[in-house]
C-alpha cells in the first residue's frame, strides 16, 4: 500500500489517470440502429483470420451497456478516458449521409463522462473503415482522406461543445503495415508498395481532420496516437545497427518527422524509393500537434533482412522477460522512449495513450488475481515518473485497456483489461490490477488535496 502512495506522489497535480479502449473492440453492435459494416466487419469473416474465429458484433456489448461501463469507470476513479468513435455507426457509407442513432450514442456517452467528471479523450479513427470506402480503395485512395475530414467535421459539430482533446488517428503505422503488408489486420492487404501509399494517406487525412476539428469546434486540442519503440540492434555489428536505424525509420521517424514539420526521412525516401513516388505531396506538412500521443508496448530488437523491403526484420531472442502476447517487459525502453521524444521531437504535451499487458487471467473464486500485471503497471508507471523527472512533459496516462475485449486477430484470446470480462454473461469483474490502480488514483488525489490545503 505504501508502494502506492509514495508512487502517487511522483506525478504532479492535474496529471491524468485513465484507460483507453476502441470502438470495434468492445461495442458490439455491429449492424444496431443502421450501422455500416467496416472493414473489421468483413475481415473478420474471412476463414483464418481471427486466430479464434470470432468476430466483434458482440465484443463487450458496451454498445448496450456503456451506462454500466460508465458507473465502473466511475467507481475505479478514472479522471479521463479514451475512447474510438466508430465511423461506420456514424456515416454508414462512408460519405454522404449521417446517422443520428450513431451520434446520439456518442453525444449520451460523452455525457454521461462529463456528469462523471471523467474528462473524454476522442479518437476520431481506431482502424474500422467503413466497408464502402475500401471498396473504392480504402487508404490507397486519395479520396479517403477527403472523406475523413468531412467525418471528423461531422463529429467535431457534434461533440466538440463538450470534448476539448482529440485523436485523428490511433497507430496509423499498424493500419497501414500490418493492414496492408503483413496482411494480419484489415483489410489484409499483402503489398509493400500500397502499404507505404496508405501510411502516406494516412498522414494527409490526420492534417484534414485536424483542420475540420479545429475549424468546427475553437479551443479544441488536436493530436495523434502513434505506436513507438526503441529499435536496438540484435548484436554490434555495424549491419544490424544499421539495420535498427531503418526500422527505427519505417516505425518512428516516418511518422513523427513530417508530424513535427520535417518531411519525410531522407533515408527512408530513398530507402522506399522504387515503392514510392509521393514524398512531394507532402511539402509544406506539418501535423500542428497540440499534444503527441504514445502508445508504447515493447521495444523491437533488429537484425539485417535479405528478404523485408526494410532490409530489418524484430527478432524475439528467448530468454526475456515476456507478457501473454509475447512482447518484452522492459520499462527501461519506455523511459528511454520518452526522454528521446522530448529530447528529438520536443512536443509541448505528451499523453501516454496506450500501455498495458496481456495475461492468462484466471478467475477463480470470482476473482481475477493477477500480480503480473500488477508488477508490470508497477514497473511502467514508475517508468513514467522518472520521465517526469527528466523534465518530460507528460500530463497523463491511458491504460490499455479498461475491460478484457476483443483483441483483433486475436479475438477474446488476449486479455488486456483491469477489468475482467465473463463473454458468456457479460458480468465485469474488477481484477487485482483494477483494485491497484484505483488506489494509485485516490493516493494521488489525497496527495494533491493535502499538498493544497497546506
Ligand atoms: C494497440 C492497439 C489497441 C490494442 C493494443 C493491445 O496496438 O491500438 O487497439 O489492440 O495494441
Amino acid at each position: 500500500m505504501s508502494d502506492v502512495i509514495a508512487l502517487a506522489r511522483r506525478f504532479p497535480a492535474g496529471f491524468l489517470f485513465g484507460t483507453a479502449t476502441a470502438a470495434y473492440q468492445i461495442e458490439g453492435g455491429h449492424d444496431a440502429d443502421r450501422k455500416g459494416p467496416s472493414i473489421w466487419d468483413t475481415f473478420c469473416r474471412r476463414p483464418g483470420a481471427i486466430s479464434t474465429g470470432e468476430t466483434g458484433d458482440v465484443a463487450c456489448d458496451h454498445y448496450h451497456r456503456w451506462r454500466d461501463d460508465v458507473a465502473l469507470m466511475k467507481e475505479l476513479g478514472l479522471t479521463a478516458y479514451r475512447m474510438s468513435i466508430s465511423w461506420p455507426r456514424v456515416i454508414p457509407q462512408g460519405t454522404g449521409r449521417s446517422n443520428e442513432a450513431g451520434l446520439a450514442f456518442y453525444d449520451r456517452l460523452v455525457d454521461a463522462l462529463l456528469e462523471n467528471e471523467i474528462r473524454p479523450f476522442v479518437t476520431l479513427y481506431h482502424w474500422d473503415l467503413p466497408q464502402t470506402l475500401q471498396d473504392r480503395g480504402g487508404w490507397s485512395a486519395p479520396e479517403t482522406v477527403a472523406a475523413f475530414g468531412r467525418y471528423a467535421d461531422v463529429v467535431a459539430r457534434r461533440l466538440g461543445d463538450r470534448v476539448r482533446d482529440w485523436m485523428t488517428l490511433n497507430e496509423p503505422e499498424v493500419s497501414a503495415f500490418a493492414g496492408h503488408y503483413v496482411g494480419v489486420h484489415a483489410p489484409g492487404t499483402k503489398d509493400f508498395p500500397t502499404a507505404v501509399l496508405a501510411s502516406h494517406h494516412l498522414l494527409l487525412a490526420h492534417r484534414a481532420g485536424a483542420a475540420a476539428v479545429r475549424s468546427a469546434s475553437p479551443g479544441a486540442r488536436v493530436g495523434i496516437a502513434l505506436n513507438l519503440s526503441p529499435c536496438d540492434p540484435a548484436s554490434e555489428s555495424p549491419a544490424d545497427a544499421e539495420a535498427a536505424t531503418r526500422m527505427d525509420g519505417f516505425l518512428n521517424r516516418w511518422f513523427l518527422d513530417p508530424l513535427f514539420g520535417r518531411g519525410y526521412p531522407k533515408d527512408m525516401v530513398e530507402l522506399y524509393g522504387t515503392h514510392f513516388r509521393r514524398a512531394a505531396e507532402l511539402e509544406g506538412y506539418d501535423g500542428k500537434l497540440d499534444f503527441l500521443g504514445v502508445n508504447h508496448y515493447t521495444r523491437h530488437i533488429v537484425r539485417a533482412s535479405a528478404t523485408d523491403p526494410r532490409r530489418a526484420e524484430s527478432l524475439t531472442p528467448d530468454g526475456l522477460e515476456r507478457t501473454a502476447i509475447g512482447w518484452e517487459v522492459r520499462p527501461a525502453s519506455f523511459r528511454e522512449l520518452l526522454a528521446r521524444l522530448h529530447r528529438d521531437y520536443a512536443p509541448e504535451h505528451i499523453f501516454v495513450t496506450e500501455n498495458g499487458a496481456a495475461y492468462d487471467d484466471v478467475l477463480v473464486d470470482d476473482r481475477v488475481d493477477d500480480p503480473a500485471r500488477v508488477s508490470y503497471l508497477e514497473r511502467y508507471f514508475d517508468a513514467a515518473a522518472w520521465a517526469l523527472a527528466d523534465g518530460v512533459p507528460l500530463r497523463g496516462y491511458f491504460i490499455w485497456t479498461l475491460m478484457d475485449n476483443f483483441e483483433w486477430a486475436h479475438g477474446t484470446s488476449k486479455r488486456f483489461g483491469i477489468v475482467h470480462t465473463d463473454y458468456r454473461t457479460q458480468r465485469r469483474r474488477v481484477k487485482a490490477s483494477g483494485e491497484w490502480y484505483r488506489r494509485l488514483i485516490a493516493a494521488h488525489r489525497e496527495a494533491r488535496t493535502t499538498a493544497a490545503a497546506k
